[in-house]
Order: structure tokens, then C-alpha cells, then sequence
């Protein structure tokens, strides 16, 4: 069998047997099990659990010791303090466990996946069709893509939707130019990234300009709209193009991110359309939505504006347009009813909170969302200047996307130099990316997604402190002592006594698995970050303490070698989930 129990998964299963057999009527009760710097694991749970029975909570405790049997897993095991129980792990039970991770050959480390998982569709990496990505679109498809790399490993089935802006009255004027004027947008099949954007602003600049001098041309573009919207087929057509081209584009961004985006999971805002009318309709007949001056609105009573005014979400305009709110709530009908999902997730930027708080409650008041199917929205926050304001150019526009991961990358390029003087320009190019493009990932992520944070590139590139540079660089160093060890190679010896920072060490790898599940289910990526770093950290003073090649005996050697290994690919798991590489060689 692959999969591991962990230790304190282990110890809690031992702690609540022992509190059952102490009071029968405890069955079930979380012992609050963590580690702490007193011994290798903390319960507090008996302090709650004295309070309800009334009982002396020392006294109580040393009845649970008494019932807890020491042995394999628990070494020892004492009461301390108001009553707390302070447990220390067998050396022996470590090393076993770590050995049982290392001889899983499935990737998984021993961990095992969720017993039932459900169906998370998640709402990430949305840009809009001939506009240029900047640096908001950065955290959506950053924390997108880890959220989703750590639920799938997990065992949740996750199903990507990249709601791009493909639809609305921007696109009569775009499309009445490009008819006007023919040729203007080269064929998607011949362009690159670069090339593509290029058309598509000179396309929007002089059709802007058209539209905002010329009246027969902006009547002709209103028109273009209603053709769009009624579906006529050169119209479409030539709309396609505009999709197709900005597509280009945004492959070529996303590659750049190291980001796998698929084809089929690009469904836009106008793969909704057709269902918008009877979403209308199936709100208005269960009266969720109501007539308000000609338009199809919903109230809510705690959503209010100026003047104490109820502000509604509008499902239909009183022209009869749908927008925005229409969309997203078609989309959640096709998300649960056809998707069958459990959990509809959003990586949207928190400016769109009240949106979704009004997209859901009305969903919720349709039966769409219920108990058994969940909607959340994880608001991110801003991307910040040195100056603390939403990041600008120099110039005080909107940084583009590309703009800034290439930045990055150069500035990686200076660090690996710098470190490697002996390698190729084709080298350091390839290394450079892994680099920054990972440096920019990790700052993103490494903050609580609701918080906004400074972007400050001499930080995240930086080979000190909680960076990916450093995470990467001791990845890298492992796998230079893996290679110096040459023919020696890495095996467990759980008869091997541990040192302090060994065991250290090891009860952190062994915690693996129930931090990725921990921050899987919180939508909180930040926590992986910190277990990884903290990883580094326990390593680097293992590293200092504990010498491997020239360790004592040769038992000794392997099981540090052992040791050193199992951390490299608990870093890779953990950065590759994040989506971020780890170089063989910095
Ligand atoms: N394209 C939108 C924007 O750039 C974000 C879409 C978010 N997703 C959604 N289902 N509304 O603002």
C-alpha cells in the first residue's frame, strides 16, 4: 500500500482511543493536537474536556496517560502545565515513516487522497479579448493555478473556466471597423503573441477614434452591435477573429507564466448567451427577480447605497440587454446543472466582491446553490508600488503583464550569472525564467490572497528570506550532494538514533500531506509557502549540524543522504503544485 498515515494523524488516533477509554462520553473529542517546541506534539484538548465533566484537568490527564499505551509511535508521553500532555516520537517510528514516503513510487509521497471528493469548477485566469493583460491579471491566474494544482492533488476533480470578456457593445465598434477597413487583423495562424496584440490595439485605436469624430460611423457601429446580438453571420464571423486573434496573445502570456491553459476551458462570457433569456425568465416566474421599471431586477435588503437606497443587481436592462450579472448566473446554472459541480470557486480581484455576493445570493434563492453545491470568491487583493499605491509605470499607466514577468526574468538572469559564471547564454536563459517567472509566483502567493502586497522585484529575486530563490537554490544544492555522493546512495536505517535537527526535520516532511490538505481547503496557498520555507529553514540548520558524506559511520551516510533526498522532492511536490520549478542546478 502506497499511502502513509502520519505521524500526528497516528498520534491523535491513539490520543482519542485513549480519551474514550478514559470517559466513555468523550468518544469523538479533538484532542487539539500540534506541534510545539516543549516536545514533538502539544494536546491541549483535555484542558475543554476537564472544563465540561468538571473534573481536575491534571487529574484527568494523567487518567488519559495512564490508558495511552507508549510504544512504537509514542516514546513518551508527560503531563505538564494546567494539564497538557507533551508526547515524544520514537526516533525509530520517524525514520519508518519517512522510509514508507520515500518507497512510494506513485509521486505522491505517501499521501493519500481524499475519501470523497467533489467537483470544484473554478473561475480563473480571464482576460478580455482585444485588450492588453496587466498586472491585475496576474493574481488571478497565479493563485487560480495553485489553488487548482493543490485541490488535484488532494483527489478533488477540478474543471478550469477562463470567463474571458468576449462579448458587449465594444465589439460593434471593432467589428464595423475591421469590415470598413479588411486586412487590418492578419490571420490568427500567422501571427505570434506579440504581433497579435500589436494588431488588435492599433484595430481598437483608430476604430476608438473612428467611433469618437465620426457619427455616421458610431450609428453604423450601434447597428453592428444588434446584428452581433441577433447572430448574423459575417458579423460573427469577423467577431471570431477578434477572439481567435486575442487568443494568440494570450497563449503566448500564458506560456510565458509557465501556465497550462486549455482550449476547452476558455469559455467565455459569450458561451452564455443563448441561456441568458431563460435565465431571466426562470428568475422572474420563481419571483427571485422582479420588474422595476422596465427592468428585471433583484433586491436585497442588507445591499444598499447612496441615501440608504436598495442597490439591485439588474439580470435584464430595461432595453432588454443582458450584461454581466446575466452571464455569471447563466454560467453558475451550467456549472452545477451540467458540470455537476459541489463547489463553484472564483479567483476574482475583491473590487467584484459585491457582484458575487449578489450573483449568489440570487442563485441561492433560485436553488441553484444550496448545502450541497457552494459558491466562494476569493477576492483577491491589489498589486502595490514601492510607494504603497496600485502598481503604475513611471509614466502612471497600467503595467502590462508582459512587461513585468520580462522584467523579472532579467533580473533573474543577473542572480544566475552571477552564481554559475560557467554556463551558456542558452543556459542561463532557461534558468532565468524558472527563476523569475517562480520569483514572481511565490511573492504573489506567499502573501494571504486577500491582503494586497508591494511588488519589489530586488526582494523576490532575493537569495535570503522567504523567496522561491532561496527554495530553489536548496533544491539545488541537494541535488549537487546527491551527485558528490556518487555511488553511495540514499537509503532509510530507522535503527539510526536521530539528531535534534534530524528529527526536526523529519517530523516536518512527515507533515507534508496534511498541510497541502489544510491549505487545499481553506483557499489558503500562503500556507504552503510557509510549510516549504519553513522545509528550507529545518534543512539548511539540519544541513549546518549534520554532516552527510562525512557522517560517522556508512549507515549513517545513506540515511542522511536519505534524508536530503526525501526533502528535495517534498520541495519540488510542493513548488510544483504552486506551479513553480525547481532547477537541478541554480
Ligand atoms: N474578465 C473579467 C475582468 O477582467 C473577469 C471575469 C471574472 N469571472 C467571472 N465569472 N465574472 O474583470
Amino acid at each position: 500500500m502506497a499511502s502513509v498515515t502520519s505521524l500526528s494523524d497516528s498520534v491523535r488516533q491513539q490520543l482519542a482511543s485513549a480519551l474514550s477509554a478514559t470517559r466513555p462520553e468523550a468518544a469523538g473529542a479533538d484532542p487539539l493536537l500540534r506541534r510545539s517546541d516543549r516536545a514533538d506534539f502539544q494536546a491541549n484538548g483535555i484542558l475543554a474536556l476537564a472544563k465540561k465533566a468538571k473534573a481536575n484537568p491534571r487529574e484527568l490527564a494523567t487518567e488519559v496517560v495512564s490508558h495511552l499505551a507508549t510504544g512504537e509511535v509514542i516514546k513518551d508521553v508527560e503531563v505538564s502545565g494546567p494539564g497538557f500532555l507533551n508526547l515524544t516520537i520514537a526516533d525509530r517510528a520517524i525514520t519508518g515513516n519517512l522510509a514508507a514516503r520515500y518507497a512510494d513510487d506513485t509521486g505522491r509521497l505517501g499521501v493519500p487522497l481524499a475519501g470523497n471528493p467533489g467537483t470544484t469548477v473554478i473561475d480563473y485566469a480571464q482576460p478580455n479579448v482585444a485588450k492588453e493583460m496587466h498586472v491585475g491579471h496576474l493574481r488571478s491566474a497565479v493563485i487560480g493555478d495553485a489553488l487548482r494544482g493543490m485541490l488535484d492533488f488532494t483527489g478533488e476533480k477540478t474543471i478550469g473556466r477562463h470567463h474571458i470578456g468576449d462579448w458587449g457593445t465594444q465589439f460593434g465598434m471593432l467589428i464595423q471597423y475591421l469590415l470598413e477597413h479588411p486586412g487590418e487583423l492578419a490571420p490568427a495562424s500567422e501571427v505570434d503573441g506579440e504581433q497579435a496584440m500589436s494588431n488588435l490595439n492599433r484595430v481598437y485605436k483608430a476604430s476608438r477614434a473612428l467611433f469618437d469624430s465620426d457619427d455616421a460611423f458610431k450609428e453604423r457601429a450601434r447597428k453592428r452591435v444588434v446584428a452581433l446580438q441577433s447572430g448574423d453571420k459575417e458579423t460573427l464571423e469577423l467577431w471570431q477573429q477578434f477572439v481567435d486573434e486575442s487568443k494568440v496573445y494570450f497563449y503566448s502570456v500564458f506560456e510565458k507564466l509557465d501556465m497550462e491553459i486549455r482550449d476547452e476551458e476558455i469559455v467565455g462570457e459569450s458561451a452564455y448567451n443563448e441561456g441568458m433569456p431563460e435565465t431571466a425568465r426562470l428568475l422572474e416566474e420563481m419571483g427571485v427577480a422582479v420588474r422595476s421599471e422596465g427592468a428585471l431586477v433583484v433586491f436585497f435588503d442588507d445591499i444598499r447605497g447612496k441615501d440608504d437606497q436598495p442597490v439591485p443587481l439588474i439580470v435584464q436592462k430595461a432595453d432588454g440587454g443582458f450584461g454581466y450579472a446575466a452571464s455569471d448566473l447563466t454560467a453558475i446554472r451550467d456549472r452545477v446543472l451540467g458540470l455537476r459541480a459541489t463547489t463553484l470557486l472564483y479567483v476574482v480581484d475583491v473590487r467584484q466582491s459585491l457582484h458575487f455576493k449578489m450573483v449568489f445570493e440570487t442563485a441561492r434563492r433560485a436553488g441553484w446553490l444550496n448545502d450541497d453545491v457552494t459558491a466562494h470568491n476569493m477576492g483577491y487583493g491589489t498589486v502595490l508600488g514601492a510607494d504603497g499605491k496600485p502598481f503604475k509605470t513611471r509614466e502612471g499607466e497600467t503595467v502590462r503583464l508582459e512587461d513585468l514577468l520580462d522584467e523579472a526574468v532579467q533580473r533573474a538572469a543577473e542572480v544566475v550569472r552571477e552564481k554559475a559564471r560557467d554556463l551558456t547564454e542558452d543556459e542561463i536563459r532557461e534558468r532565468a525564467a524558472q527563476v523569475g517567472i517562480g520569483a514572481v509566483k511565490y511573492a504573489d502567493l506567499s502573501t494571504s490572497p486577500s491582503r494586497d502586497y508591494k511588488f519589489d522585484l530586488d526582494q523576490m529575486v532575493s537569495l535570503n528570506g522567504d523567496t522561491s530563490v532561496y527554495l530553489q537554490y536548496a533544491y539545488a544544492r541537494i541535488q549537487s550532494i546527491l551527485r558528490k555522493a556518487g555511488e553511495v546512495r540514499p537509503a532509510a536505517h530507522p535503527e539510526l538514533e536521530l539528531h535534534e535537527a534530524e528529527r526536526a526535520l523529519g517530523l516536518h516532511l512527515d507533515a507534508f500531506g496534511d498541510t497541502v490538505f489544510e491549505a487545499a481547503a481553506e483557499y489558503a496557498p500562503h500556507k504552503l509557502t510557509a510549510y516549504l520555507y519553513q522545509l528550507a529553514s529545518l534543512y539548511t540548520s539540519f544541513y549546518d549540524k549534520c554532516p552527510v558524506l562525512k557522517a560517522d559511520s556508512p549507515a549513517q551516510v545513506e540515511n542522511r543522504l536519505f534524508l536530503c533526498d526525501l526533502t528535495a522532492r517534498t520541495l519540488t511536490k510542493g513548488m510544483g503544485l504552486l506551479g513553480i520549478r525547481t532547477p537541478e542546478r541554480l
